[in-house]
């Protein structure tokens, strides 16, 4: 079941966003999250430091699994994504640094450390709740349009328009990485619940494409039309807006 949540800004959104999850973490305080980087959850995670900070939720017993790491960035490069998730949530949180993972985007053999990612995501015993962004490109994870859907965690190729709207965060287009780990497709629809949030209008019409396109590993996310439990997507008006005009019923 897909369930589109509207807020009017990002910021609200990013509200009924946190929400979502500090419901899981409430109902569960050692659930597993699977989380993401990118620009998308940054006042999702403000939304959630904050609750913390309050005391309405805690991180103590909650383990974390991320999506994605860059190949080649030392977890101290600030834009690693080790780096992101400490610079924009961990470290304003109660969450044990020893329970959040990500991939390591230096190992020599990234073949074996897309394995031991694996056994690290098996040992979880289930993620709780997926939150995941969406790239222009349909992509979720870094998990790229392709030919077939990864099943589990693969050393994946950047497409050049990942790289593009990537380069963004970095001071020239040739210093970003060219490789990411990434989770796989398999284990993502494994998760328990997804939380997908998508912002302005440049994910519009990939959001409209995803969610009431044909399924095809073309446009990664929209498998998620065959996720077995809830998807729920947290997104402004502008990101909803495609949507809203071809499927006005959904919202
Ligand atoms: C990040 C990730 C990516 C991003 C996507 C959207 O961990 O897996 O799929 O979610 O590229 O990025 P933003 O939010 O920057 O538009």
């Amino acid at each position: 079941m897909i369930k589109f949540i509207c807020g009017k800004t990002n910021e609200e959104a990013s509200v009924l966003a946190a929400n979502v999850m500090a419901d899981v973490i409430k109902a569960k305080p050692d659930a597993v999250l699977g989380l993401a980087t990118g620009s998308s959850p940054i006042n999702m995670y403000k939304e959630l430091i904050r609750m913390c900070s309050a005391g309405e939720i805690s991180f103590k017993a909650v383990k974390s699994v991320n999506l994605d790491e860059y190949v080649g960035l030392t977890p101290d490069h600030d834009q690693s994504y080790a780096y992101f998730m400490n610079d924009n949530l961990f470290a304003h949180i109660d969450i044990d640094k020893a329970n959040t993972n990500l991939p390591s985007g230096l190992a020599a053999d990234p073949a074996a450390e897309c394995k031991r990612y694996d056994a690290v995501i098996e040992s979880m015993g289930g993620v709780d709740i997926q939150l995941l962004g969406i790239g222009n490109n349909g992509h979720i994870g870094f998990n790229e349009p392709d030919t077939h859907f990864p099943k589990t965690t693969s050393l994946v190729n950047l497409t050049d328009s990942t790289i593009d709207a990537n380069s963004r965060f970095f001071a020239s287009r040739d210093l970003v990485p060219t490789k990411a780990i990434s989770m796989g497709i398999g284990q993502i629809m494994n998760a328990k619940k997804v939380l997908l949030v998508a912002f302005g209008t440049g994910k519009a019409e990939i959001l409209e494409k995803s969610f009431f396109g044909p399924v095809t590993p073309e446009v990664p996310a929209s498998i998620l039309q065959f996720f077995k439990g809830e998807v729920v997507v947290c997104a402004d008006e502008a990101a909803l807006s495609v949507i809203k005009e071809k499927h006005p019923e959904a919202l």
